[in-house]
């Protein structure tokens, strides 16, 4: 439960013991196998959200079995496997109670299928219906090597698109070749801004912009003609107690950036895109079966030292994730 208003998820949370939850009518219940660690949590434990007063649930995806259901579910049943996104955000707990409508059957409670959910569905649909890419286009995806931007990267590859990414390390440049990438830009290394004006002077077409700041700035500046930026985090201002996101670009020069451009910046946020959820599911599902689309995901023992396990896991997961070093989607083990 989130105790106290900060985006030090460490001390805004605590781990709390309540009574077993039962579905009503029109719910199940599902034990957790695995959790989805989000950059956005500590959005969520500073109050950036809608839910600002204390104590509160946290935790937005899983995938588990289902354990109980309500008396009018009769198209899923106990010991089934589903992957959910949780809109009432309970999902870092043992056993979590939601509608039965929106979650997802999966032949198997694993990592795999959990990839695909918020980071899956932020990739595949922010980039067709927001960036609105297409074939022969270039396309630059940033935290490249993350839980979201590697399934981004290989989204775009499929639609046939060029495709840059940043990452911070050797290793991710490495990763981010071998799913593809054309141009992986290592940002510890080189420019960003110097980079796309360099490589690319006709600008980007597609850009999907997780950082904000001076990579914001990069980004509007090396946009092409009709280019799109989509906003679809600004993850360099999550840990700071601001209750705002913002940004230090100089907006007096944004009219000029986009108008002598006919350029776009839009927001993106998944839940509002929730009536497209199961086609996309599918879709990635089937890419991912059929050995066409990789998911990785850390469950910390690469890459951290020790496996992410159990309530306790998921904090060290978010400060994982927010340490820079994790490679895919960041994963925790329930019991
Ligand atoms: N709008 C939506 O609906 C939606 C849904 C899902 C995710 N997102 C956004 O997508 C982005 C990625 O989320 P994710 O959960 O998949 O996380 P993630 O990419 O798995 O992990 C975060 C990565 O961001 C990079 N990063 C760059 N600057 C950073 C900084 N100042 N502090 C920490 N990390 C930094 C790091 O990789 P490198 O530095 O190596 O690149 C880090 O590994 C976030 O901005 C998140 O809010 C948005």
């Amino acid at each position: 439960m989130v105790q106290k208003l900060t985006s030090n998820f460490r001390e805004a949370v605590s781990i709390e013991t309540v009574e077993m939850c039962h579905p009503g009518k029109d719910e199940i219940c599902v034990k957790n196998k695995f959790v989805g660690v989000n950059a956005t949590d500590v959005n969520m434990t500073k109050g950036r959200y809608s839910a600002s007063k204390t104590p509160f649930g946290i935790g937005f995806e899983g995938c588990g079995e289902i354990v109980e259901v309500g008396e009018n579910v009769k198209f899923l049943q106990v010991g089934q496997n589903v992957v959910y996104i949780d809109a009432r955000c309970n999902a870092y707990a043992e056993y979590v109670c939601l509608p039965a409508l929106g979650v997802i059957p999966v032949p198997k409670a694993i990592p795999d299928y959990l990839v695909l959910l918020v980071s899956g569905l932020t990739a595949a649909i922010g980039l067709d219906k927001g960036n609105r890419i297409a074939a022969g286009e270039t396309v630059l995806i940033t935290a490249a090597a993350g839980g979201t931007g590697h399934i981004a990267v290989q989204y775009a590859k499929a639609a046939e698109c060029h495709v840059i990414g940043t990452c911070s390390s050797e290793e991710k440049e490495k990763i981010l070749k071998g799913l593809g990438c054309d141009r992986a830009i290592n940002y510890k290394k080189e420019d960003l801004g110097e980079v796309l004006a360099k490589e690319y002077p006709k600008g980007v077409n597609a850009i999907w912009e997780t950082i904000g700041g001076k990579v914001f700035e990069d980004c509007v500046k090396n946009l092409a003609i009709r280019g799109r930026l989509l906003i679809v985090g600004s993850i360099s201002g999550y840990k700071t107690e601001s209750k705002e996101l913002t940004t230090q670009l100089d907006l007096s020069e944004l009219p000029g950036q986009l108008l002598f451009k006919s350029a776009t910046i839009q927001g993106f946020l998944l839940t509002h895109y929730a009536d497209c959820f199961s086609s996309y599911y599918n879709y990635l599902k089937e890419h991912l079966e059929g050995g066409k689309l990789k998911a990785l995901y850390d469950n910390g023992e690469k890459t951290a030292g020790e496996e992410f396990f159990d309530l306790e896991g998921v904090i060290k997961g978010v400060e994982h994730l927010h340490s820079g070093k994790s490679i895919g989607k960041v994963i925790v083990r329930m019991s």
